[in-house]
């Protein structure tokens, strides 16, 4: 069998969460394979609804095997409280969700360091969600870091206490008092206290090697698919740098953070929202300062699900959807709040960029003035709701067809409400 896998392809926020829990009923496995806590997954169902940090979001349906790969990284007090908060709410998460051994620990000072290192950045901040995504890879990748796995060692205490000492030191060399550092709603102290106490309860999830654990799955025939966080354009290597997360959130992070060879990917589906947003600091090619950003900000409900920070908004960025699809090999697009743009009576789309006088479509390395050539499209000025994918208005399907075209991939299903039952298949 293979893995499939399903990513962003724009600066996350697509709707992921949604389209796993959607297609989760055709898994036998869900497994997040990187970042952290930094995402927010919405699951909306039975007039519920559920905001997944780092637990996959195949958790609601209780035959489903639920992985953290070796890839992500955890925070064992945000992750329990977020299984206690789903437990309350009646599922038994500790049965079907599994932790690699390899997954990275956030620890405290690692917060403390996001902060830090957001601060002394000022104006040029990344508008980080200050989860300590960033410190904790880079511990990581200087071998430095603390494991799953290593907090059941005897010597754990010492290694927590060795790079906590190390991480001290570093702030103490920037202009910032640990001592009045407030996570959370608490001291630094009540909040180590509680972490402490998450990753002893953390003990009643299963610790696998996650590695031989998939690809034994694999091997039996069981189905698999790969839930990522944040989006292409976030990517530590192919997204807007610096204004990126620490991880691959694109195709490659799938086998690095899973252990699953590249032969092994199957389909690779592309949650495209049916226009654009961002969140924190960064180039943004479409956004827009007008009334129509507001009516997309407004209409989408464009603010953080966890912080609440307002999205910024703006029209769908062809280029920016090319690079995503080459860079992943998307063989599906799922367009996802398409709905919002239900009562717009036009419609825009970028195609290319100008800068300097020169087109491009592509993009380029510095992603600064950049001005935009928009193809105008009329809306389609009607509700979406309970549609069949033949029975879609003359101007939406022309809309779903400009975006085959200009992308070169299928688009195979539109979610048109943040509902489990709001999608239009094909
Ligand atoms: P994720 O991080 O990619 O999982 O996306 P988020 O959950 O952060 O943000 C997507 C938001 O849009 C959530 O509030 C969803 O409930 C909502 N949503 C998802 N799909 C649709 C859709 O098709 N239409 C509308 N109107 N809302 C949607
Ligand atoms: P999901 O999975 C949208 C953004 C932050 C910031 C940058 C770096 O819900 O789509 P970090 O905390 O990683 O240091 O932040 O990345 N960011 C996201 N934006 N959705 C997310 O996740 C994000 N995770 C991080 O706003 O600009
Ligand atoms: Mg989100």
């Amino acid at each position: 069998m293979k893995v499939d896998v399903l990513l962003g392809l724009q600066w996350g926020d697509e709707g992921k969460g949604k389209i796993v829990d959607v297609l989760a009923p055709k898994y036998d496995v869900i497994a997040r394979f990187q970042g952290g806590p930094n995402a927010g997954h919405t699951i909306e169902f039975e007039g519920r609804k559920f905001i997944l940090r780092t637990i996959p979001s195949g958790i609601f349906y209780g035959d489903k095997i639920n992985i953290i790969g070796n890839g992500a990284i955890v925070d064992p007090r945000i992750l329990l409280m977020e299984i206690k908060g789903l437990q309350k709410e009646g599922f038994q998460v500790f049965n079907n969700l599994k932790i690699s051994r390899k997954t990275h620990l956030i620890l405290p000072t690692h917060r403390m360091l996001d902060a830090v290192y957001e601060a002394a950045k000022g104006k040029n901040k990344i508008g980080s969600t200050l989860k300590g995504i960033g410190p904790t890879y880079t511990d990581k990748v200087a071998r430095l870091g603390i494991r799953i796995g290593d907090a059941i060692q005897p010597n754990f205490k010492e290694k927590y206490e060795k790079i906590k000492a190390a991480h001290l030191r570093i702030v103490g060399s920037y202009d910032f008092d640990p001592d009045s550092f407030i996570l959370d709603g608490l001291s630094f102290d009540e909040y180590e206290r509680e972490w402490m106490a998450s990753l002893e309860s953390l003990k009643g999830a299963e610790s696998i090697d996650s590695e031989y654990y998939i690809n034994n799955l694999l091997q039996q025939g069981k189905s698999i698919l790969a839930e990522g966080a944040q989006g292409s354009l976030l990517d530590i290597d192919f997204g807007s740098y610096p204004f990126v997360t620490s991880s691959n959130t694109t195709i490659a992070g799938v086998c690095s953070g899973l252990g699953v060879a590249p032969s092994r990917i199957g389909r690779v589906f592309g949650i495209v929202k049916a226009y654009c947003t961002r969140v924190g600091s960064g180039p943004f090619p479409t956004e827009l300062f007008d009334e129509t950003g507001k009516k997309l900000q407004i209409q989408g409900n464009e603010f953080g699900s966890v912080t609440g920070r307002v999205r910024r908004c703006g029209w769908l960025d062809i280029p920016a959807l090319k690079y995503a699809v080459m860079i992943n090999g998307v063989t599906d697009i799922i367009l996802t709040k398409a709905d919002v743009m239900n009562n717009f009576k036009e419609i825009r789309i970028c195609t290319q960029y100008v800068k300097n006088g020169k087109i491009f479509d592509y993009i380029p390395f510095e992603v600064n003035d950049i001005e935009t050539e928009l193809q105008s499209m009329e809306g389609w000025n009607c509700d979406l709701e309970g549609l069949k994918f033949d029975q879609l208005p003359i101007n939406f399907a022309n809309y779903i067809h400009t975006i085959e075209k200009l992308s070169g991939v299928k688009v195979s299903m539109i979610s048109a409400g943040p509902d489990r039952n709001q999608i239009i298949w094909r």
